[in-house]
């Protein structure tokens, strides 16, 4: 049996020579929003996207929600792969960042499946079960502010159908959550998180090790 392989850039290369499959509209907005301040950081990998939509197809999902919209490139890639009736809402505390990535919305003919929110995430999401109902989310993707993710983890699966998804990035947080002497808030809150799914009976969960680390929650029927 192998052994986890390590990433070197080289082999990374490979990988997308062989399985990445973008194109210039959203290589146009992951290069753009690499530029900015933090951004390249912020957002998710191309072949993370990639594999977001093919969890979307998987799963069948209609109704999407996403906690840290960013830039919108994982919006972006999320909205292209659900069917055209299918709704992805997405949420950030402002809106000055998805105002940049919108346009791609627009020109990638998916604006009408998206439904942009602002404001904090604890109350976008305590509205969206008041309003919407619990069970109301096929697949859920967290990937906002760290401190927030225990809580956003629990609203998430409360928001999304037994049977459904919840997937949670940066649970690896850049290798910090193995170092016992971070101790920063941020680390600290993504621990709490790891610690809890791997206890948590009400899902089946993976933690993929690719990217900076994205764990998969099933909720169980
Ligand atoms: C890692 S980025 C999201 C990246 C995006 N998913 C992508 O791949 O392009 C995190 C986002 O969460 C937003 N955020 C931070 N704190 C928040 C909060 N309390 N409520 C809602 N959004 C928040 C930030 O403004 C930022 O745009």
């Amino acid at each position: 049996m192998a052994d986890q392989t390590a990433l070197s850039p080289a082999l990374l290369d490979y990988a997308r020579s062989v399985a990445l499959r973008d194109d210039d509209l959203l290589r146009e907005l992951h290069e753009m929003t690499a530029q900015l301040p933090g951004g390249r950081a912020m957002q998710i990998m191309p072949e993370e996207a990639q594999f977001l939509a093919l969890l979307i197809r998987l799963v069948g999902a209609r109704r999407v929600l996403e906690i840290g919209t960013f830039t919108g490139y994982s919006t972006l890639c999320m909205a292209r792969a659900l069917p055209a009736d299918g709704r992805i809402v997405t949420c950030d505390i402002s809106d000055k960042w998805p105002d940049v990535g919108a346009p791609f919305w627009q020109r990638a003919g998916v604006a009408d499946r998206i439904d942009l929110r602002i404001g904090d995430a604890a109350e976008t999401l305590a509205e969206l079960r008041e309003r919407e109902g619990d069970g109301a989310f096929d697949l859920v993707f967290v990937d906002a502010d760290k401190t927030g993710y225990p809580h956003y983890y629990e609203q998430a699966l409360a928001l999304v159908r037994p049977g459904g998804l919840v997937a949670i990035d940066n649970t690896l947080f850049f290798g910090w959550v193995a170092d016992p002497a971070v101790d920063d808030p941020d680390t600290v809150a993504v621990r709490k998180l790891n610690d809890l799914l791997r206890d948590d009976e009400r899902v089946d969960i993976a933690l993929l090790t690719v990217a900076d680390g994205i764990t998969l929650a099933r909720r169980r029927e």
